[in-house]
């Protein structure tokens, strides 16, 4: 057996079974909940296929609460309901620095002080799913969705696969520990699981998700734990809602903090806040951080921190009186894709762009979007007309990211890669297993010449002040300039002639294309704009 490493003599199997977890879970409390991971990947594997040999060797000695256990071995037929003896209940929404001031006013007038400074709790609003999770004497018993706040579906088996919701809770005394605990949370998926699960999808030719959140509904909505098991899913707590054998804190805060004691994870994002301009400066720090997260956030939550406070605000129909959501602008909206057109580019290749309807998204209107390629095109299924999710994060370009196939209209075209140059009307040859395509004009293509001269004259290149864009544009299209050699040529009367330039704007600009003769031989090599010679190949070339 390879289980000698570090195991005393006179220890029995089921002490060393017993040390082995208490240690795998102490690691998966450092990785997940303190963010600190203590050991190396390899070495938590080493010791939990330890557990795993000495547990087969000795089934007896099994329990449920083993790291080891979080996979199931066969599918549900179904899911069972779960009564929601709390209902799990929504939140009001503000979408505005005023909505949320008048909410502030409303609770300090419920508690009996218009001038009070409230102290609130502000949390990320997490963008996954709502889940209950059950704990009795410390160890995990059940899970369950939402569903419709009242009834929700059993998914126990499922939430056991995920590494950040512990198997049993931390704690030295089993009789600190709650009789009874039902913590609420969220369950997300972070960017980069997401972007690989798609990829995984992509490969085995399987369906792909549209975006994070639905990629984990999509995940714990399966019968068999042993998919949910391979899906990167991650569990934020965000309330108690039972507690039963312990006293609570008397706030929220101090309960969350109690949480990760317990080994729950809690987003370290969460902050107290005193009164409500703390709490907008706490939405526009968020929002600052927001496309970095490598999580999605649809906004921020603000709770009143104080329990007492909280029971004397009480609810309204559906939602509490003692929290909101203060929306983020939406990342994704739905639009119609009007035309693909193409985009050449330097070396020739052909760049499909989306034109959209206008549509506000992320807190710009945006008209175009990048598609990539035609692989990107065909992985889409993409066709004109379609209502195509449109993404925005941050400062990124934006992209389409998914199609909603079933909005189709019956005159949807498919988008069909132009057989020649859409600008100079060559032919377009898409070498074999490049994703690529290009147009064989060369520098006879308009695009090609404009896009060689503007990389020419580029910062990092010749570094030509003054020939920028439009410029760039006027000069090939009035035939004055189709190389680079050509700029050498020009002459004052030639440029003075043109829209918007004076003699004096002439003169500079001649005087910067002089001056450009004296860059060095690598910048002159990494202008010239061969493929695949970039900064470094140039440099290497010129020594
Ligand atoms: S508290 C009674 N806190 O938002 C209060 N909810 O619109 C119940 N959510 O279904 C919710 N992050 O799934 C709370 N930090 C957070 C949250 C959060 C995301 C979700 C939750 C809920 C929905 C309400």
């Amino acid at each position: 057996m390879s289980v000698a490493r570090g195991w005393p003599v006179s220890e029995t199997v089921a002490d060393r079974i017993r040390a082995l977890r208490e240690q795998l879970s102490d690691w998966s409390y450092r990785y997940y909940v303190l963010d600190e991971p203590a050991v190396p990947d390899a070495e938590y594997d080493r010791w939990f296929r330890e557990l795993q040999d000495l547990e087969q060797a000795h089934p007896d000695l099994i329990s449920p609460d083993s790291p080891t256990q979080r996979v199931g071995d066969r599918p549900l037929d179904g899911f069972a309901e779960v009564a929601h003896d709390i209902p799990m209940l929504s939140l009001d929404n503000a979408f505005s620095d005023d909505e949320l001031i008048a909410f502030d006013r409303r609770v300090c007038e419920r508690l009996g002080g218009d001038g009070l400074t409230l102290t609130y709790v502000a949390e990320p609003k997490l963008d996954g799913l709502a889940v209950s999770l059950l704990y009795r004497q410390g160890v995990f018993l059940r899970a369950a969705t939402r569903g419709d706040g009242s009834t929700g579906e059993d998914i126990t088996a499922n939430i056991r696969t995920l590494k950040s919701v512990p198997l049993r809770l931390r704690g030295d005394a089993p009789e600190l520990l709650p009789e009874l605990l039902e913590v609420r949370g969220e369950v997300v998926m972070p960017h980069a699981g997401f972007e690989a699960l798609n990829e995984r999808q992509r490969q085995a030719g399987l369906k792909l998700f549209a975006n994070p959140r639905n990629a984990a509904a999509g995940s714990l909505r399966q019968l068999d734990a042993r998919i949910t098991a391979t899906r990167p899913l991650e569990f934020y707590a965000y309330s108690i809602a039972r507690c039963e054998g312990v006293e609570l804190p008397p706030s929220h805060f101090d309960g969350l903090q109690w949480l990760r004691t317990l080994g729950l994870r809690v987003n370290s994002l969460v902050a107290r806040c005193e009164g409500v301009s703390a709490l907008l400066a706490f939405y526009q720090s968020l929002q600052q951080q927001r496309a970095g997260l490598g999580y999605d956030i649809d906004g921020v939550v603000y709770k009143v921190d104080s329990l007492a406070q909280q029971q004397q605000l009480g609810f309204v129909s559906r939602a509490p009186r003692w929290a909101i959501a203060h929306k983020f602008p939406a990342q994704e909206e739905i639009t119609e894709l009007w035309d693909v057109e193409w985009q050449v580019g330097r070396t020739g290749a052909l760049t499909p762009v989306a034109r959209l309807e206008p549509v506000f998204v992320g807190g710009v209107t945006v008209s175009n979007a990048t598609l990539h390629n035609m692989d990107e095109i065909q992985r889409l299924d993409l066709h004109i007309g379609d209502a195509v999710v449109v993404h925005r994060a941050g400062d990124v370009i934006p992209k389409v990211s998914a199609v909603l196939a079933e909005r189709r209209p019956a005159s949807a075209q498919p988008v069909v890669m132009p057989s020649h140059c859409p600008v100079c009307g060559s032919e377009v040859f898409r070498a074999e297993g490049e994703a690529v395509a290009r147009c064989t004009g060369g520098l006879i293509c308009a695009a090609q010449q404009k896009e060689a001269v503007r990389h020419f004259a580029s910062r990092r290149a010749m570094d030509i002040e003054g020939l920028g864009e439009r410029l760039v544009d006027v000069l090939v299209d009035q035939k004055l300039v189709a190389s680079v050699a050509d700029l050498y040529r020009l002459e004052t009367d030639q440029l003075a002639g043109l829209e918007r330039m004076g003699e004096k704007s002439a003169a500079n600009v001649l005087a910067a294309i002089e001056a450009s003769k004296q860059v060095g031989l690598p910048r002159f090599l990494f202008a010239l704009g061969i493929r695949e010679v970039g900064e470094a190949t140039a440099l290497a070339l010129a020594n």
